[in-house]
């Protein structure tokens, strides 16, 4: 991990309510899919967690929604040339193992943003099955990114665009076409919950990327602990955000 001072490249608005920001390090930082970023906003004593979508050389993108006032803050006060505390790269990030060929990826509102980072890793040596839930029409963004799997759901709450429900119930859909050998999800709780339940006992592997509060973001604080199934906790900014399903407790 390091602290660094980014440069911002680009901040803007990219669907109803969501921003893409883009800003260069000082020189390349490996990151793997499902790491993130703690990013610094002026006035905010903690830093915000945010995934990293795309890592190239030494630009990085996040992307956000505008949740609460430091994400506010950062959407309205970061333009091109302003600079940017950041810690990088955090966590575990998705693992798949080389056996593991068909990959279903399934995702829900911010949820879709480090499954992007895991489809831009896995494009090119597995076969990738996205499943991506939004609000309604207006939501959906990074469709590019989307596209680089095999095949793709777009799945809306309201109907307005591509399958009327959640990407959960999508993907259940279509498990047993597509078989897949390994499934990584993350989105609202509720979500994650329907995918534990609809995967149990199915005897395929699957990893959730949590989303927790976060202070530190580094394993120091406590604030991210979550409770695993087998009674015992673990930090989810240090030890995840990426968990086994059956391991944590949803
Ligand atoms: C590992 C990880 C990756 C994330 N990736 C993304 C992403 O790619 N895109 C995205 O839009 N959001 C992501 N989030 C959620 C994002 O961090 C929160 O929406 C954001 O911190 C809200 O800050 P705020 O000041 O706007 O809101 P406020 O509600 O004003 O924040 C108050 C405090 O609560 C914390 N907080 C509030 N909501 C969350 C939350 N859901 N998760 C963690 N901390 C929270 C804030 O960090 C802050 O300390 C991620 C969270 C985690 C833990
Ligand atoms: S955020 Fe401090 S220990 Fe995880």
């Amino acid at each position: 991990m390091r602290e660094i001072t980014a440069t911002v490249l680009e901040n803007k608005n990219i669907a109803e309510g969501i921003c893409s920001l883009t800003f260069a390090t000082d020189e390349a930082i490996p990151v793997r899919a499902g790491q993130f970023a703690m990013i610094g906003i002026d006035g905010f004593p903690l830093r915000r967690p945010l995934a990293v979508c795309k890592a190239e050389g030494e630009r990085v993108t996040v992307c956000y929604r505008q949740a609460g006032e430091g994400t506010r803050r950062l959407a309205s006060r970061y333009s091109r040339g302003e600079r940017l505390s950041v810690l990088l790269p955090l966590g575990n990030g998705f693992y798949v193992a080389e056996k593991e060929k068909r990959v279903a990826v399934v995702g829900g509102g911010v949820g879709i943003f480090p499954l992007i980072s895991a489809i831009r890793e896995y494009a090119e040596t597995k076969e990738i099955y996205a499943y991506m839930g939004f609000r309604g029409k207006a939501a959906i963004c990074m469709r590019y990114e989307m596209q680089r799997a095999k095949e793709l759901v777009i799945a809306t709450d309201d109907g307005s665009e591509g399958y009327r429900g959640t990407s959960v119930q999508a993907f259940m859909e279509d498990i047993g076409r597509v078989k897949p050998d390994v499934v990584l999800s993350c989105g609202p709780l509720p979500m994650l919950r329907a995918l534990k339940s609809a995967m149990a006992g199915r005897g395929i592997p699957a990893y959730v990327s949590l989303e927790e509060r976060m202070g530190c973001g580094v394993g120091a604080c406590l604030v991210c602990v979550c409770e695993l199934t087998n009674g015992e906790h673990a930090r989810v900014c240090k030890d995840g955000p990426v968990f086994e399903i059956g391991e944590v407790k949803l």
